[in-house]
């Protein structure tokens, strides 16, 4: 015998006075049930929630009155012994299987008891008042036979559905850390013969006449060598990120910089780009170089989704010890799913793109013991922040 079946049947004093009470009303209750089973999904077919369980149709619907149908027979009858309660508790089970609502039980046994009351509570009827106690103690512990597997199976459901997300984001990172040894022996040996070649093409142009046909092709060739030394060295500095050297350094000033730097991009002298310098400066302890590379990433990306002679504002301020930058385009901006994923390492929507970018800034930013957020609204436009704390402490450099 179930010894939870048993505790739960002494909570509210069920026993066998209530079995007789029960039995004296067999007949009178399952003449009651087509009634009550006809009254209960005309009830819950009222309501679209509920509706989307039949989405099955007349079948489905006539399936379900079956079971309800025998569900109230094995109630009304009975014996409440330890086959009973296993059988019960597979109810509560299903409700999580179809991914119903607690709630839902609830109501369910309340619209039965509303369906017994209607039946046995009329002129004719002899039911006694102590039987209806009897017939509502008998729901009340089905309904706490249901609501306690379905506490159990639901617990399980949600565990299970726990592990497989972190083992999935276990083995993508996994995988992520093996790309990235990969790429970075890769991109160690890509950069040597990637310098000579350049060289070499150099010397070839420096000796070609000035009006000599293939020189556009050799001004191509180096620029796509360009190209592919920017990816090495991003894939360099995310397999192999160096500690940061912590200086007191003007944000206004690395901004400008970096601005008169990117004008001669493709990409950014499609766009206007707007930076006013608070009056008096924005300083902090921070690593100039990785600063500058965050802004090129930052900018580039803003840039890139902008359309031609679109906005992008920089804006630098300090407030309370920390210092806030940010990024803002009226770009062609993300979905969700990109925004969820646009930090991950090698995640790109471009055709050319490392998907590298933001994935550095957000080291960068951790290294300095600050925040990075984005903000993006598909047509609309992004808007990354990012804070840095004034005095960067005694952040561990990872
Ligand atoms: N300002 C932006 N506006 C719209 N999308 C952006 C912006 N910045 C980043 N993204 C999205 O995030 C992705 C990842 O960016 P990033 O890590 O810099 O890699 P990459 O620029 O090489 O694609 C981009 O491919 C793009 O889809
Ligand atoms: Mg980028």
């Amino acid at each position: 015998m179930s010894t939870e079946f048993e505790n739960m049947k002494a909570y509210i004093a069920f026993g066998e006075t209530d079995v007789t009470h029960i039995r004296a009303l067999a007949e009178e209750l399952s003449s009651a049930v087509p009634d009550i089973v006809a009254r209960f999904y005309e009830a819950i077919t009222q309501h679209d929630e509920l509706n989307a369980f039949f989405s099955g149709g007349a079948t489905q619907l006539a399936h379900q009155r079956t079971l309800l149908t025998s569900w109230l027979s094995e109630l009304f009858s009975g014996p409440y012994d330890d086959s009973y309660y296993q059988k019960r508790r597979r109810i509560g089970e299903a409700h999580v299987r179809v991914g119903l609502e607690q709630r839902h039980m609830f109501l369910g046994i309340e619209l039965i008891w509303q369906g017994i009351i209607r039946n046995l509570i009329s002129p004719a009827s002899t039911t006694t008042r102590t039987q209806l106690t009897s017939l509502h103690k008998l729901l009340m512990l089905d309904l706490s036979v249901i609501l306690e597997s379905y506490k159990e199976h639901y617990t399980a459901r949600v565990q299970e559905d726990a592990r497989a997300t972190i083992e999935e984001k276990l083995t993508r990172a996994e995988h992520l850390a093996e790309i990235g040894q990969l790429a970075a022996a890769l991109a160690h040996e890509i950069k040597n013969p990637l310098a000579g070649i350049s060289g070499a093409i150099q010397i070839i142009r420096e000796g070609m006449a000035e009006n000599d046909e293939h020189r556009p092709i050799i001004t191509e060739i180096l620029g796509q060598i360009h190209r592919l030394d920017a990816t090495v060295k991003d894939l360099l500095q995310y397999a192999r990120p160096v500690p940061p050297r912590l200086h007191s350094i003007r944000l206004h000033e690395v901004v400008d910089r970096v601005l008169s730097i990117l004008r001669a991009e493709p990409a950014v002298k499609r766009v206007r780009i707007r930076y006013n310098p608070p009056s008096q400066g924005v300083v902090l302890q921070a690593d100039e170089a990785k600063i500058e590379q965050l802004l090129i990433n930052l900018i580039l990306n803003a840039a890139h989704a902008s359309e031609e002679s679109g906005i992008v504002d920089v804006e630098t301020s300090s407030n309370n010890g920390d210092v806030l930058l940010c990024i803002h385009d009226v770009g062609e901006g993300m979905t969700e799913e990109v925004r969820n994923r646009a930090l991950e390492a090698f995640y790109t929507t471009k055709a050319r793109g490392t998907g590298l970018g933001l994935p550095i800034c957000r080291r960068i930013v951790e290294q300095h013991g600050g925040t990075i957020s984005l903000d993006s609204q598909v047509g609309q436009g992004t808007t990354v922040t990012v804070t840095l704390p004034v005095t960067a402490g005694d952040q561990t450099s990872t």
